[in-house]
């Protein structure tokens, strides 16, 4: 529904107007996306979106990847049968040439799963049946010899009926956790396979996995192995679904995040080893901390049906990763930033407005002296609460709540850190956090703030886990955010695997904004918050600076305003 976006559309009308326009573009938006009927004989690209397909076929109503349902090792023909008779809606085979690996060796495209070599079913006749279903198809090849040939085999059954469904090819290409030795298919030479001789799929490249219990190894999915498969198909044209090994998942949630986050052609794929004790918990984390659409689960029962149940329910608590961007968080309308709501914590605030509102909160956060733990502080008030205690106030807040820690000094962002870690080391800290500091560097070096480096080293020393908010300090921005300061900003923030946010005031942007827009260019995972507040002046003098960034991007833009000034801003945009 992208679009039929009216995001544009919005700020020129009024809102009675946009409402009517809404509705018209609504129902033009379904006369045009019908489910057309199943003997129309759609054409469907090998290389589309499975979910779309799904959608299309009338099997699934939206664009979840949990709805999607697979059969496993639909290899010899009575289980090919089977599946074929069920209502499963994508079949999933192995792949290998006849006799794998002994002298007889062909090069005969067969489904079968090692350690089998020989079977019933060969891949020519598997596609002759399977095409005359509607089902999508995933074929797994076990080794490098059976890719060449069956891809052959693929394209000439391609020139002779319309595949009309989308094709995974896939194979593990790489070594994953807990395996040292060269196992798997060869990766540059699959790749250049596909390219060359059939490239209308979607690639499923996997890593080589070994699951053993936490009492032997606790090792995951490594940055480095995210990295080197991203370098790999980083350049592909095509869809990529990343097969992931769901026991492993969650513990390696920050680097599976962050390539979902490089691709909208990308998604995951979990599967399940037969043994592998994968807990309901872990699902609903994976599911919580991800678009419906990015995700697939190729999961045993009875684990699947009870997940299904408990994550559709749409009254539970939500298991968010805490470094995830709170646009996927809380979702805002047309991906606007501008409708996540901000609050600054106030000593007056109680339990019942945790449960009444929704939003992001700001704490500022310092520590008395090195013994004492973090506190949160409150404008015009003496007051002090402990930074965790107030964390838990927030935690069991039935609504959507995020936290905006802005720090005072190094020690305060150490012990912050240090809190922060606990509550995520006992499954806790299920919010998106952010740590904000005004940090020196570069063309916006100054004395008594503390360093940039050393501010990144800590948070990826003691606890990563969060959106990185870093400001430049008020002096330096007399002129506003010119070239240099955000050339040096985006240096220091070069490498960060993290959302970063960079937060910017309103006043000096309406100096100079130009430069500012760089900075959501040069990464999908950065945006920008804009703050404004009566400290920094009355509402006017930072309208012309909201108004230059709004006019700018709507999307990965936030706007961190004292409660009467978001009034008057939301005031100018709707009714203008
Ligand atoms: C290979 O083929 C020969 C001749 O058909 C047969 O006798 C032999 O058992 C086969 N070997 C294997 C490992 O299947
Ligand atoms: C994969 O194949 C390429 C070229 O055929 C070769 O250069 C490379 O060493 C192989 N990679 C591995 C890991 O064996
Ligand atoms: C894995 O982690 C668990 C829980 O933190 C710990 O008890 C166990 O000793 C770890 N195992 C290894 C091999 O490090
Ligand atoms: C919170 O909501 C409850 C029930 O909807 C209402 O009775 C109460 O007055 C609200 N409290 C505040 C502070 O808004
Ligand atoms: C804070 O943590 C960093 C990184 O672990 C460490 O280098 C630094 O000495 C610590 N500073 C304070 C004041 O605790």
């Amino acid at each position: 529904m992208k679009g039929c976006s009216v995001a544009n559309i919005r700020t020129a009308a009024g809102i009675g107007l946009f409402l009517g326009v809404c509705i018209a573009i609504a129902a033009l938006c379904l006369t045009l996306g019908r489910t057309p009927s199943k003997d129309a004989s759609p054409s469907f690209s090998s290389g589309g979106d499975m979910l779309e397909y799904l959608m299309y076929q009338g099997e699934i109503r939206s664009k979840d990847g949990l709805l999607a349902t697979w059969y496993h090792a639909a290899n010899g023909k009575s289980e090919m049968e089977e599946a074929l008779k069920s209502d499963i809606m994508i079949l999933e085979a192995d792949v290998n040439v006849e006799g794998h690996l002994t002298p007889n060796e062909t090069n005969l495209p067969i489904m079968a799963h090692p350690p089998a070599v020989y079977s019933d079913n060969t891949l020519q006749n598997w596609l002759n049946s399977v095409l005359k279903s509607t089902k999508g198809i995933k074929l797994d090849f076990k080794s490098i010899q059976a890719v060449g040939p069956s891809l052959d085999i693929l394209f000439a059954k391609s020139s002779e009926v319309k595949i009309n469904r989308p094709v995974w090819l896939n194979a593990d290409i790489l070594k994953g956790p807990n395996v040292n030795h060269e196992v798997g298919v060869n990766a540059s030479q699959f790749l250049n396979l596909v390219q060359t001789k059939f490239p209308d799929v979607t690639i499923s490249p996997g890593w080589v996995t070994l699951y053993l219990p936490p009492l032997i190894s606790n090792r995951t999915y490594t940055r480095e192995m995210i990295q080197q498969m991203y370098n790999l198909v980083r350049d592909l044209p095509q869809k990529i679904t990343f097969p992931a090994r769901a026991v492993l998942t969650r513990s390696a949630w920050p680097h599976f995040y962050w390539l979902l986050q490089q691709s909208d052609r990308y998604s995951i794929t979990l599967w399940q080893g037969q043994s592998d004790p994968l807990t309901l918990e872990d699902l609903l984390f994976i599911r919580d901390s991800s678009n419906p659409q990015e995700i697939y689960y190729d999961i045993f029962e009875p684990l699947l049906t009870e997940f299904k149940q408990v994550a559709l329910n749409p009254n539970r608590n939500r298991l968010f990763y805490p470094g995830g961007s709170i646009q996927l968080y809380f979702q805002p309308e047309d991906s606007d930033g501008l409708l996540v709501n901000w609050y600054e914590a106030d000593i007056s605030f109680k339990r019942e407005f945790f449960s009444n509102n929704s939003g992001m909160i700001t704490l500022n956060i310092r520590v008395q002296d090195s013994s004492s733990s973090p506190q949160v502080a409150f404008p015009k008030s003496p007051t002090q609460f402990p930074l965790e205690n107030y964390m838990n106030v927030i935690l069991a807040s039935p609504n959507p709540w995020g936290v905006f820690l802005k720090i005072e000094d190094q020690d305060a962002l150490n012990k912050t850190l240090k809190v922060l870690s606990k509550i995520y080391d006992r499954k806790g800290l299920n919010v998106p956090v952010w740590i904000s500091m005004e940090v020196s560097y570069g063309k916006f070096s100054m004395e008594g703030y503390i360093q940039g480096k050393d501010f990144l080293n800590t948070i990826n020393d003691i606890f990563p886990y969060v959106t990185i908010a870093p400001s430049w300090p008020v002096p330096v921005l007399g002129l506003g955010y010119t070239e240099l300061l955000v050339q040096d900003m985006l240096m220091l923030c070069e490498g960060l695997w993290q959302e970063v946010s960079f937060q910017l005031n309103a006043v000096a942007l309406g100096k100079e904004s130009l430069s500012a827009v760089k900075l959501l260019q040069a990464s999908p995972m950065y945006s920008l918050t804009i703050e404004h507040n009566s400290e920094q002046g009355i509402f006017h003098d930072g309208y012309p600076g909201l108004m230059a960034i709004r006019s700018q991007a709507e999307d990965r833009i936030y706007y961190r305003l004292q409660q009467d000034y978001r009034n008057m801003f939301l005031a100018s945009i709707f009714t203008s």
